[in-house]
């Protein structure tokens, strides 16, 4: 299995390119199965859960090609045939829950498996399953799966989400976009990723209005038809590149990097002492002292700051001066990057859903294992910092999320390394 190796202590200095943002991709392709004319997107990111949204596409009937290196994905539903989300593709991922909107609209019919637990909390699919319901579709629990049928079509009604969801906004946009009438979401997330998915249904013949507020209205029409789309950078890459300087120090400068996605989370840097400024080409930053402040971070959805960006902040935290708490509001168990940071010398201590940090001097290089995306992040930017070397294992979490890592950060002078153990 592979692992990453980084010996820790130097500062960067270089130019990082920002990659299109995961979460908006796995959201837009599901979009081809709205209709049978083809969909392109440029700027993907080249990850394993994209691949992994590409097997599930196929195995409902779609065309998905990878053109360009995998940075262009032509995607077409000519004739959605099985419209089967099977447990071997959703268990491996979350987001194939984003197929069950578009299925219902198309077909008026979808199974979809549930996804089962996953590392970071119960997340549950009841409002997926309630706003499906209020566009007039009947769901059943059956076998793990679910049956959902919409014999007469999906009908426009107002779907008011009781906490904010980003995929079951995603899932009720797109439903909505071919359903009969008017449509309005209210407590819509209001994520940059759900705009990017509203402008690519526009672009495809839908009519949406509010979106990036939290009320979406959708009118619904006949028939949507083909478009190509560039993929929004990606805030929660972009966020954790921004973090590399100002936990190793030095300077580097994220390409395509734009404050306004990363807005809240680029004001903490501030506080904590780190530069950050707008380039022709992206976002510069650089640590101006030589430890950061410690700052408090409460995860909210956004524009708040991002649970995606918690476990990297975290690390951040290790070495400031003073005591910061960071509180995780989304998701209930997102602290597993915890104790693996307490294998490098940090001082972290949680309780429920708060974790007090006691910033160190230096953290010290060790083997530490990765549990889920963004914690193994977290602990690749904590061995930039750390004494020594580190040898971060399971990085097939890593790969879910960030293309060439070791690529990205080893050309701004990082000592990394992937290794076959
Ligand atoms: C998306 C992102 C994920 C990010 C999260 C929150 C994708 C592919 N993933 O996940 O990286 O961490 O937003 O910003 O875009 N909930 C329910 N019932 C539901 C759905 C959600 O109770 O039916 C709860 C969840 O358990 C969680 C909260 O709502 O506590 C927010 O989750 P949600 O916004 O839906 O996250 P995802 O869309 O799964």
């Amino acid at each position: 299995m592979d692992a990453i190796r980084v010996r820790g202590g130097t500062p960067l200095q270089g130019r990082i390119p920002i990659a299109g943002a995961k979460n908006a991709c796995l959201a837009l392709m599901p979009a081809t199965l709205l209709t049978e004319e083809p969909l392109t997107l440029t700027n993907a990111p080249r990850l394993s859960d994209i691949r992994t949204m590409g097997l599930l596409l196929e195995s409902l009937g779609a065309e998905v090609a990878a053109l360009q290196d995998g940075r262009v994905l032509a995607l077409a539903s000519h004739t959605p045939t099985e419209p089967r989300a099977d447990y071997e593709i959703v268990r491996r991922m979350r987001a194939s829950v984003l197929v069950l909107g578009p299925l219902l609209a198309r077909l008026g019919r979808a199974e979809v498996s549930l996804p089962g637990g996953c590392a970071i909390g119960a997340r549950p699919v009841d409002l997926h399953q309630m706003a499906m319901e209020r566009l007039g579709a009947e769901l059943e629990l059956r076998d793990g799966y679910l049956h959902a049928r919409a014999p007469r079509g999906l009908r426009g009604a107002v779907v008011e989400f009781p906490v904010v969801s980003v995929g079951a906004t995603e899932n009720t946009l797109m439903a909505a976009t071919l359903a009969r009438g008017t449509t309005v979401i209210r407590n819509a997330a209001r994520e940059p990723e759900i705009v990017d998915l509203a402008q690519c249904l526009r672009a495809m013949g839908a009519r949406i209005e509010g979106e990036g507020t939290s009320e979406i209205t959708i009118e619904g029409v006949h028939h949507l038809h083909g478009a190509t789309h560039r993929v929004v950078p990606d805030r929660i890459e972009l966020g954790t590149y921004m973090l590399a300087p100002a936990i190793a120090g030095g300077e580097v400068e994220c390409l395509g990097g734009r404050l306004d996605l990363v807005a809240a989370f680029a004001e903490k840097l501030a506080d904590a002492g780190v530069e950050v400024s707008e380039t022709a080409d992206g976002l510069s930053v650089r640590r101006t002292g030589d430890r950061v402040r410690a700052v408090d971070v409460q995860t909210a959805p956004f524009p708040g700051f991002p649970t995606d960006l918690q476990a990297q902040m975290m690390a951040l935290m290790t070495t400031a001066e003073g005591t910061s708490q960071l509180e995780e509001r989304i998701f209930e168990n997102r602290f597993m990057h915890a104790p693996e940071l307490g294998r490098m010398g940090a001082r972290i201590d949680v309780q429920g859903g708060v974790a007090t940090v006691t910033g160190v001097d230096r953290l010290k290089g060790a083997p530490v294992m990765a549990t889920d995306l963004r914690a193994s992040v977290s602990l690749i930017l904590a061995a930039l910092a750390a004494e020594g070397e580190t040898v971060v294992r399971r990085v097939y979490h890593l790969d879910r999320g960030y293309e060439r890592l070791e690529e990205k950060l080893g050309a701004c002078g990082a000592d990394i390394e992937r290794i076959r153990e």
